[in-house]
């Protein structure tokens, strides 16, 4: 593990000024807003979080919140009972059946809403095909689709019988399909014919194809969304059916949600690991369930008469977590966007807050980057009076990209909420309560009540306020992992630490803690890089690009903005465009488009240690114009001047 260093992007910044405060106007209407929160939590420790629990409706109450007894496997609400699509849909009916749970925006004027009762009623009939197709209790159901709204009704269809669902993000290649797949023993696969990127269709059936020739069992079934209609006729073959046909021919019948034990999975989800092998992360019913519900609504600060926007691909856990199960277990309107904030032009995500008075907008910081550099008269030309709270996620904002978000898009009054939180953690960990606390720009937050951390060094000692330290969770949480697909082994040893005061859950990110809690992330210590909030290993990039012939060597680091590739070649091959573009292609094939590095730098060499260690860290450094220390322990360090002056001419 690399120790972590200072915030690289935001070495350039400003320190932030003083904590800005909640506006009145906020706190007066905030879920939370009675500061004896943080005491209360503290105090009854775990019990409290029975008021997460106590968000949704139990078919067998629990009596232990949590169990213990096999920590760190740690059990919550471990002896109840629920069903998550009865949460998200069934108990909303009475009161409000006809209000919008769903808003689909889809290409240009595309546009369908499904009321709580229109989804409902989906999901029944698409639960009872599944159950038509043989798909039973405990049975993975593989999800290979885009923003469309097949997708969160496929997912509630497979909760309400039991069948954990494993979403595959759309973009990613069939090769990583087909390893998702098999790694999950998942026979089932919903798919579509294609989808729509701008103007461009693309072919996802084509794809989900070449998936299944390369799975070394057939599969039972192969579902198909028609997204595209005539503009591509796709071609069924032995086990594939239309899902129109399937579902339309259920519609009208009622699948009794099954009761699942709160530990029982609900979803696994693929993630890149710090191997090149994506790590299955699994999700129990009742904790995670809980533990989104309450965050979406004190940290999100989400009303059921809210209509909210959670910018993120369900393809990832943000979609799951804040576009899917929080916003319909709170019973409110959340909008799902097939489309790219800049199209038909850069108007278009304004546009869609004004026209739909969004309430709550939750976005990554790459996203928030964009904006800022196609500029505020984009955001300042539409009405934006609906937004109450904005959010960001998935890596860290710097404070300049935070005020430009709060003046520009907030009007200098929203409060914001910088949410940190991963895969695994299943649920927001560190953030600002935005009816209580102070905002620093730049600072994710405290930990939420009842979560609690320690920033600590190499020995696990904690660090003074100031330094830089590795972030650790010192108390499980209602909507952790349950563990790793088919490796309590392996989960144990790469995220938990025993400490003299119990076990730590190590989340692999640098940070550090001010005098007031605060912790401000300055990203990962491991091989994972967050590009476009798409988490990628180094191992599995440099795997992929090693296998173009004539490739020697590589290292992929990220620059802030997007992936760089050093490479180095077999002294007959030519360091050319073609290579380039061999090495793209791998990459597409191997991984997916988000892989596709934004400049490919040939080197003759990669600077390494004298043990042969690639220095990783100076090719960021380079990478991304920073100042570099000592590089004479290098074994080779003539090669950096090199790299310096060829990256600057790329
Ligand atoms: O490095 C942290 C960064 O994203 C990682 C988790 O990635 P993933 O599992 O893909 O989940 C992303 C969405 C929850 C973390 O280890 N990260 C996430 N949120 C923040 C962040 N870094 C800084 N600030 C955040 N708010």
């Amino acid at each position: 593990m690399d120790a972590p260093t200072g915030d690289r992007s935001s070495s350039d910044e400003p320190p932030f000024d003083d904590p800005i405060e909640p506006p009145t106007a906020f706190v007066e209407t905030a879920n939370v807003s009675d500061r004896s929160i943080y005491e209360r939590f503290d105090r009854s420790w775990p019990a409290c979080w029975g008021e997460a629990a106590a968000l949704l409706e139990w078919e067998a109450p629990y009596e232990t919140v949590l169990d213990d007894t096999d920590a760190p496997l740690y059990r919550w609400f471990s002896d109840g009972e629920l069903n998550a699509s009865y949460n998200c849909l069934d108990r909303h009916l009475e009161e409000r059946k006809n209000q919008v749970a769903i808003t689909w925006i889809g290409k240009r004027d595309e546009r369908q809403s499904y009321t709580y009762l229109d989804l409902h009623r989906e999901v029944n009939a698409a639960a009872a095909a599944l159950r038509e197709l043989g798909v039973e209790a405990d049975d993975v159901v593989t999800l290979y689709l885009p923003m469309i709204p097949q997708l969160p009704i496929m997912m509630l269809a497979c909760a309400r019988i039991g069948a954990p669902h494993n979403v595959v993000f759309a973009g990613l290649s069939a090769e990583a399909l087909a390893q998702r797949m098999g790694a999950a023993e998942s026979e089932v696969l919903v798919t579509c014919d294609g989808y729509y990127r701008r103007e461009d269709a693309f072919n996802q059936k084509s794809k989900a194809d070449n998936a299944r020739i390369r799975l070394d069992y057939d599969l039972s079934a192969m579902v198909v969304v028609d997204r595209l209609g005539p503009e591509l006729a796709v071609h069924l073959g032995n086990n594939e059916y239309d899902y129109d046909e399937l579902v339309t021919a259920h519609r009208g019948e009622t699948v009794e949600p099954v009761a699942r034990n709160a530990t029982d999975l609900l979803f696994v989800m693929y993630t890149s690991g710090t191997t090149g092998e994506p790590k299955g992360v699994e999700h129990a019913t009742g904790g995670y369930l809980a533990h989104v519900a309450w965050t979406t609504q004190a940290v999100l600060d989400v009303k059921p008469q809210d209509t909210y926007w959670c910018a993120a691909d369900i393809g990832w856990i943000t979609g799951h977590s804040y576009g899917v199960y929080g916003p319909l277990a709170l019973g409110t309107t959340s909008i799902v966007y097939e489309g790219t904030p800049d199209y038909p032009d850069r108007n278009r995500i304004w546009e869609l807050i004004e026209r739909n008075a969004v309430n709550v907008f939750y976005t990554a910081p790459t996203a928030i980057r964009s904006f800022m550099k196609w500029g505020a008269e984009f955001p300042e030309r539409h009405d934006r009076s609906s937004l109450r709270l904005l959010g960001t996620v998935g890596e860290a904002i710097t404070p300049r990209a935070w005020r430009w978000y709060r003046e520009h898009v907030g009007d200098g009054e929203t409060p914001i909420v910088d949410t940190w939180w991963q895969t695994e953690t299943g649920a927001i960990l560190l953030a600002t309560l935005p009816g209580l606390s102070k905002m620093k720009p730049g600072a994710a937050g405290p930990p939420l009540p009842g979560i609690d951390i320690a920033v600590v060094d190499e020995t696990g000692e904690p660090i003074a306020p100031g330094e830089t330290g590795y972030l650790t969770v010192t108390k499980p949480w209602p909507g952790m992992l349950r563990g790793l697909r088919g490796g309590t082994d392996r989960y144990i040893r790469e995220y938990w630490r025993e400490t003299d005061n119990g076990w730590a859950y190590q989340t692999g990110d640098g940070a550090t803690i001010d005098e007031d809690g605060y912790v401000t992330i300055l990203g990962r210590v491991d091989d994972v890089i967050n590009v476009d909030a798409h988490r990628l290993t180094t191992t599995e990039l440099e795997a992929a690009i090693v296998e173009v012939p004539g490739v020697t060597e590589a290292a992929v680091v990220g620059d802030g903005a997007g992936l760089i590739a050093f490479v180095t070649v077999r002294h007959d091959t030519g360091e050319d465009e073609k290579l380039r573009e061999a090495i793209r292609a791998r990459l597409r094939e191997a991984i997916g488009a988000v892989a596709v590095p934004d400049r490919i730098v040939f080197t003759p060499e990669l600077p390494k240690t004298r043990s042969g260690k690639i220095m990783r860290r100076l090719l960021e450094d380079i990478a991304c114009g920073n100042e570099f220390g000592d590089i004479s322990a290098l074994r080779n360090p003539e090669v950096v001047g090199e790299i310096s002056s060829t990256i600057g001419n790329t």
